[in-house]
This record gives C-alpha cells, sequence and structure tokens, in this order.
C-alpha cells in the first residue's frame, strides 16, 4: 500500500528516466522508408505508400506498448491497415495515442522529389487532438523567438514586417516556405508586394514545419492551408524540438463544415501546439525518404547494405538524436521477407 508520506515523497522526487519509446520507433520508420524507397521516381505513389504502411505495421507491433490510432491512414473502411481506431502495440503499458504517416510525401516519392519522410509520434492516452471530418487547417510555424507573433488574422504582411523587426533585418530577408495551391494564391500575392521571399514546396508541410523551426534555417515562417494530419504530427515534432505553431480547422465545403458543427468542433478555435498534442510525454520518430533540407533518404551501398538517417525525439527530456544507420539489406530480407528490401 502506498502511504501518503510516501506518495508525497514521489511527488517531490524528481521522475526517474524511463524506456525511451522514441528509440523503439524509429526501428519502425527506418523499415517504412526502406519499404518505401525502393518506389522512388517509379510514379507509383499508391504502390510506394503501400509499402511504406505495410513495412511500418509490420514492425509496430512489436513495440511494448498498448497504442490506438488517432491519425492514421483514414476511417476503418478505406485503410485495411493503420485505420482510426486500430489497436496497435503487444498490448503492455503504457497507454498511448499514436500518430502515423508511413509516407509524407507520396507524390514526392513517386516523381524523387526532395523531404519525402516516414513518420510516427506518440502522446499519452487520450492527448491527441481528432480532427474528425476536418481534411485541412491552416497553420502557422516558427521559431520559438516569434512565439507571440504567430496570428492567423492578422494581414499577412504586417506579420511579416513584425518578423522583419524581431530578426532586426530587411522585410526581403524574411522567407516563407508554403505548399503551391491556387488556395494561397491571395497570401502569395501578398507576400511579395509586402517584399519577403517564398520558399514553394509541392507536398510535405510535416518537413516544411521542422525547417521553420529549426534554428539557423533558411526560412523563418510555415504558413498556409495543408493536411489536418500532418498538422498534429508537427505539433507532436514542435513539442519535442521547440519552436511554435498555431491552426485552425479549415472545412473544404459547407458538407464538412456542418459535419464539424454537428460533432461539436468549434470551427473558430485557435489550436496551438498544446492543444493538438496535449501530452508532456510525447515520442516522434522520423526518417528521410528521399534527400531534404531535414534528413538525407534512404542511399543504397553495394549489393547489400543501405543507410538511414533519422530524427528521434521526447518532449519529456527534449533530447534530439540525429541516428544514422547501416543496414542490411540481404540480412532484413531473411527475416522479413521482401518487405524492406
Ligand atoms: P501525401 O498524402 O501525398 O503524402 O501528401 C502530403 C501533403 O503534401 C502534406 O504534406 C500536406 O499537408 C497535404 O498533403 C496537402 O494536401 P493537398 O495535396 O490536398 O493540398
Amino acid at each position: 500500500m502506498v502511504t501518503g508520506q510516501e506518495s508525497a515523497e514521489q511527488a517531490a522526487a524528481p521522475s526517474k528516466p524511463d524506456r525511451n519509446l522514441a528509440l523503439e520507433l524509429v526501428r519502425v520508420t527506418e523499415a517504412a522508408a526502406l519499404a518505401a524507397a525502393r518506389w522512388i521516381g517509379m510514379g507509383q505513389k499508391e504502390s510506394a505508400d503501400q509499402a511504406a504502411v505495410d513495412a511500418m505495421r509490420h514492425v509496430l507491433h512489436s513495440v511494448r506498448m498498448d497504442g490506438v490510432v488517432v491519425i492514421g491512414e483514414g476511417e476503418k473502411d478505406e485503410a485495411p491497415m493503420l485505420y482510426n481506431g486500430e489497436r496497435i502495440g503487444d498490448g503492455s503499458p503504457p497507454q498511448v495515442d499514436i500518430a502515423v504517416d508511413p509516407l509524407e510525401g507520396t507524390t514526392l516519392t513517386a516523381k524523387g522529389y526532395p523531404s519525402a519522410l516516414s513518420v510516427i509520434a506518440l502522446s499519452e492516452r487520450g492527448t491527441m487532438f481528432d480532427p474528425g471530418p476536418c481534411v485541412y487547417m491552416e497553420k502557422m510555424a516558427a521559431r520559438e523567438e516569434f512565439a507571440d507573433l504567430l496570428d492567423l488574422d492578422r494581414p499577412l504582411r504586417e506579420t511579416l514586417a513584425l518578423f522583419a523587426r524581431r530578426k532586426g533585418t530587411d522585410i526581403r530577408d524574411v522567407m516563407v516556405v508554403m505548399l503551391e495551391r491556387s488556395r494561397h494564391d491571395e497570401a502569395v500575392k501578398e507576400v511579395r508586394e509586402a517584399g519577403a521571399r517564398i520558399r514553394f514546396i509541392t507536398d510535405g508541410d510535416v518537413s516544411a514545419a521542422l525547417l521553420a523551426v529549426t534554428e539557423r534555417s533558411p526560412v523563418d515562417l510555415l504558413w498556409g492551408i495543408g493536411g489536418t494530419p500532418e498538422g498534429v504530427i508537427s505539433a507532436a515534432a514542435i513539442k519535442c524540438i521547440g519552436g511554435a505553431m498555431i491552426g485552425r480547422l479549415w472545412p473544404r465545403d459547407d458538407r464538412e463544415r456542418q459535419a464539424a458543427i454537428e460533432r461539436g468542433y468549434d470551427l473558430a478555435e485557435v489550436l496551438d501546439q498544446d492543444r493538438l498534442v496535449a501530452g508532456n510525454d510525447v515520442f516522434f520518430a522520423a526518417t528521410g525518404v528521399t534527400d531534404g533540407d531535414v534528413l538525407q533518404g534512404v542511399r543504397y551501398e553495394g549489393a547489400r547494405g543501405a543507410t538511414t538517417e533519422s530524427l528521434v525525439m521526447r518532449s519529456r527530456s527534449g533530447t534530439v538524436r540525429r541516428i544514422s544507420a547501416r543496414h542490411d539489406r540481404a540480412k532484413l530480407r531473411d527475416i522479413t521477407g521482401e518487405r524492406f528490401g
């Protein structure tokens, strides 16, 4: 029995380091990246995604946890694996929410473009924001020093001027990263008229969010409307690596708006990283598929070898690890079949 005194002592004592799940999760993203990399430039984004999903799920089941997928490949009837609500792991504690994107950047992979990743995030059960029927959200992300300047309602040109002032530079030195989409046309005009610069990405705003919050990054601000799953995953990463992010659900049409309202979503709410992922013990792992600003992609070496680069982080300890791994493809094939070859 735990006495009152013992529990008070426990509360006062610094918590002991325990298992860093992220170190197990990196095996999961490595496997997915190795599988997806076989499809680089092949023009088949569904096959690339399927290979990543299959490999990720294969390894994920070996992780000791009781996980439920909150951000997955979609509803059960549209995704046979890693669907929202699927139970993952061997069922032993800890109880966690899981967000996965086995291949963030399916088209990037199919075309061999930069910055495709395999990514997973975990947090305590019940702490991950479920975006429900909303596919898109408005997003802003930047380094910690700009946190108080993030505002989805202030005109972008004014925010950029504030960024320039905070940096102590001319507005021409400010760089915004955004998805190249027609829904951003107005914003593009505004940024250009303000005199700031834009780095367009064709896909992959998780990688762009990571770039925006990185110290000495060429990019100051991620802005734009992108996927809600990617928003939750970016928030998990930012809780680990530092920086700031805000978002707001952005229904595509009246039907989606109505569905969200009926399910109790407040469409005006500004969601920061602590609302998107409320847990204090967040684990994050990402492995590069194609080469990018944040991570090097999978490289093949000789007849049997392959290398991967991963980012492995935990919010509670604040540890950020970059893990380079060399894999023996022949041995992996012996263990798992053709999956990672
Ligand atoms: P994939 O699902 O093909 O991997 O694309 C990912 C992505 O580019 C995200 O990074 C981004 O948030 C979202 O798609 C944007 O959606 P859309 O392509 O519909 O504008």
